[in-house]
């Protein structure tokens, strides 16, 4: 790969999807893109190069395979669990008692869905402790299709099962199936999934109660975080909540949101 196609891998991935990457990735961007060459028949970096410069429906194709290779899908249930206790034992019970109409929840870099589903386990848990049904609505998108289709699809293999859910969660919440394990229809029907990058503007997908940004942000310039957490504030319900993961700092520029005090984890909630 000579150093003008990296620019041009570089600009496409920045341009199309907020991805920063230094001119040090070039061999990692070699490496996980040598495999479409074949699987698009291009005979070298030169012609995908320049069919990334170009618009075809077979460039399209590519791009969004050069998305879905260059991106990192690592999810698992109750990530940073203290934050889902957080959500479960102060959030929800709070929401619910100030608020009577659905309660909207955005997962805004979902993956293969488990955080939006950990999300609706949590919501099924404070309702049953509030001992009253409430609506529940949950949007988990993500800029690429082919990890939707999982997330969509509910079903899971027994590795992804063992990171994250003790032995009685995954006794209860999932039916072997023969291509894996479903997901109870409870759980997965609060859910709904989009595709979305998270570049474009976020008027579309409405207001929430809570957003959960976590471990997306890292990819994206300074710049274009603390645009992606303006909006995030725009679409937060006055004195709504945003998680960012547990190693991701809040950008000091960004006025919209306070840290909560005296939680099992840190989060942040609009300044109204
Ligand atoms: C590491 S996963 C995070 C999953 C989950 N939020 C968690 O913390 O476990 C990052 C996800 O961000 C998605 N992503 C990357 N760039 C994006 C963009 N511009 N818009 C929306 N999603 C993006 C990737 O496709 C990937 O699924």
């Amino acid at each position: 790969m000579t150093a003008n196609e990296y620019k041009v891998i570089q600009n496409f991935l920045n341009q199309s999807c907020g991805i920063v990457l230094s001119d040090s990735k070039q061999y990692l961007v070699k490496n996980r893109l040598s495999g479409l060459l074949s699987k698009f028949d291009l005979a070298s970096f030169t012609e995908l190069a320049s069919a990334l410069q170009t618009n075809s429906s077979l460039s399209t194709k590519l791009k969004i395979s050069v998305v879905d290779a260059m991106t990192t899908n690592e999810t698992f249930w109750f990530r940073d669990d203290m934050q889902f206790l957080e959500l479960k034992e102060k959030i929800f019970p709070e929401i619910f008692a100030k608020k009577s109409g659905t309660v909207k929840v955005w997962s805004a870099a979902c993956s293969s869905g488990q955080e939006p589903y950990t999300i609706s386990m949590c919501a099924d848990d404070a309702m049953k402790k509030s001992g009253k049904n409430h609506n529940v609505q949950i949007i988990g998108t993500d800029i690429s299709e082919t990890i939707l289709q999982e997330a969509k699809s509910a079903t899971y293999s027994e590795l992804a099962l063992s990171r994250g859910l003790d032995a009685q969660t995954k006794a209860q919440m999932f039916q072997k199936t023969h291509d894996g394990y479903k997901l109870n229809a409870d759980v997965v029907r609060k859910v709904r999934f989009q595709q979305f990058n998270l570049l474009k503007p976020f008027s579309v997908l409405g207001r929430f109660d809570v957003i959960f940004c976590r471990n997306v942000l890292i990819y994206f310039s300074d710049e274009v975080k603390r645009d992606i957490l303006s909006r995030m504030a725009l679409s937060l319900e006055p004195g709504g909540y945003i998680f960012l993961s547990s190693t991701e700092a809040m950008p000091i520029s960004i006025k919209e949101f306070e840290p909560v005090r005296g939680g099992r984890a840190r989060y942040f909630r609009k300044v109204s």
